[in-house]
């Protein structure tokens, strides 16, 4: 139960406002684990995204005429009310979405942190005063906000991934239209209206519920007034969207799919490394887009890592996320227990063999055993794709070459890890492996202060660090002529 009821929405937000009653049909959300239904809100589209976008853009002069540390003040409010609603976020967040508890109240302090980060990072957007090749003439840079900024988020970080695009945005005085996923809109709703609370003009955030997210991501993306689309989920949604937005030619940041490998080496430290294992591939019952998809382990050490990870996810307790002691939750949809059960079936076909889990969960409902198969090669669709589920395939490789092409065989370039205690080869792996992100004898690398992103077909741009405000911002080249 809720201690701020004020928190749990039946409305979408649209220019301050809580609003919807107009809109003709509603749509349930639910409890992932029990299906019952929490709320239910207007099912919006084009007319209430329309309408956003332009209450975003008449908010925008007076928000980016405020100085960053104006700006700033707010938005470390923002972050206040989120830390003294944590629990509350977190138990709605567990409640939609169905992470356990502890992994929820993990992602409302996750969250909040890009705003404290942004909040400061806002005030160093620095500009350039470039060395002159003519002595009549002054060359300067300014950075200045790009302008309305449309966040289209997915359900495994209800939170994170809108603080992630929106406090970036926010700080460098942009307003931004939410579409959060159909499936988790009341996390999104609770942190609108806490930055209501504190003080953030009607306008510059608005969230948009709804189920048609192809009309919804039309109207983003169609929109002339829109110049920028933050994206996180599918490769194959973050395509459509990327040409969609080419008539307007808007930036796009695109955080999409990966196919996460996870290298072990024979001089590992093997408790690390089946810790980091565990972390990195049963994080939020494994639907994460950095979550380790292939396990690649050097032969010398492959019967003992297969072994001792098989134990560790023996122990794995799956469940209501509500429930004390449950570390694995639901996944989210009949389809994504569907990919899980495909993916293991085709495997097993091929020769894997399973070595813990590998059915459906007694609980029932959407959830499936933390599974441990080996004996994989890359003739099976868990070679390739994407799980998203509790699935943890294990390959094997004989020298650290082949593990580099192993690695690199994808067209996916987000998250990679790798465990070993050769510094040499600490430095080789780290520059051969072709993904953004390299986790050296670490299995959760995510953070405020690091540039998460991919490469390839994992995606465009960089979110968090000094660097994830750049894309909310327009290079201006001022030339001053005509000086004596
Ligand atoms: C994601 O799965 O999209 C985000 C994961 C993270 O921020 O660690």
């Amino acid at each position: 139960m809720l201690k701020n009821l004020n928190l749990l929405k039946t409305h979408g937000y649209i220019n301050g406002q809580w609003v919807g009653d107009n809109v003709k049909s509603r749509f349930d959300v639910t409890n992932a684990y029990t299906n019952e239904v929490i709320s239910t809100l207007p099912d919006m589209g084009k007319k209430e995204t329309d309408e956003a976008i332009l209450a975003a853009n008449a908010a925008w002069p007076e928000w980016r005429s405020r100085t960053a540390k104006e700006r700033a003040a707010i938005l470390k409010k923002w972050f206040d009310l989120i830390m003294s609603n944590q629990e509350d976020l977190a138990m709605l967040m567990t409640a939609e979405q169905g992470k356990p508890l502890a992994e929820a109240r993990g992602e409302v302090g996750y969250g909040a942190s890009f705003i404290e980060w942004f909040a400061e990072e806002g005030k160093r957007t620095y500009g350039d005063v470039i060395p002159t090749p003519a002595n009549d003439r002054r060359i300067l840079v300014i950075k200045q906000p790009i302008g309305v900024v449309a966040s289209i988020t997915p359900w495994n970080f209800p939170i994170a991934m809108i603080t992630r695009k929106c406090a970036p945005a926010l700080a460098a005085g942009c307003p931004v239209v939410i579409k959060p996923a159909a499936e988790t809109p009341l996390s999104a709703l609770a942190i609108a209206e806490l930055a209501d609370q504190a003080g953030i003009p009607k306008g510059i955030i608005n969230v948009i519920v709804g189920t048609n997210s192809s009309e919804i991501g039309l109207a983003l993306t169609d929109s002339k007034i829109v110049r920028k689309l933050s994206f996180t989920g599918s490769t194959a949604v973050g395509k459509i969207l990327t040409r969609n937005c080419a008539d307007t030619m808007k930036k796009v940041s695109m955080e999409l799919g990966g196919n996460a490998p996870f290298i072990v080496f024979d001089d590992a430290d093997i408790d690390a490394a089946v810790a980091g294992a565990m972390i990195s591939k049963f994080r939020n019952t494994g639907q994460t887009c950095v979550c380790t998809n292939r396990f690649l382990v050097q032969e010398g050490i492959y019967e003992e890592f297969v072994k001792r990870l098989a134990d560790a996810v023996k122990t794995l307790n799956v469940g209501n996320g509500m429930d004390e002691g449950v570390n694995q939750g639901p996944l989210i949809s009949l389809k994504a227990l569907d990919k899980v059960k495909d993916h293991l079936s085709d495997a097993v076909d091929r020769g894997a063999v399973i070595v813990a889990g590998g059915k459906p969960h007694q609980n029932g409902g959407t959830m499936f055993e933390p599974t441990v198969v080996s004996n994989v090669d890359s003739s099976m669709k868990i070679a390739s794709e994407e799980t998203f589920g509790p699935l943890a395939p294990i390959f094997k490789f004989s020298t650290e070459q082949e593990a580099i092409d192993m690695a690199n065989d994808t067209e996916f370039g987000l998250a990679s890890y790798f465990f070993t205690n050769d510094i040499n080869r600490i430095w080789r792996v780290s520059e051969a492996l072709e993904y953004g992100m390299v986790g050296v004898n670490e299995g959760v690398i995510s953070n405020e202060v690091a540039p998460f992103g991919g490469i390839k077909e994992s995606g465009l741009g960089r979110e968090g660090s000094h660097y994830g405000i750049d894309d909310f911002l327009e290079l201006k080249y001022i030339c001053m002529g005509g000086l004596k």
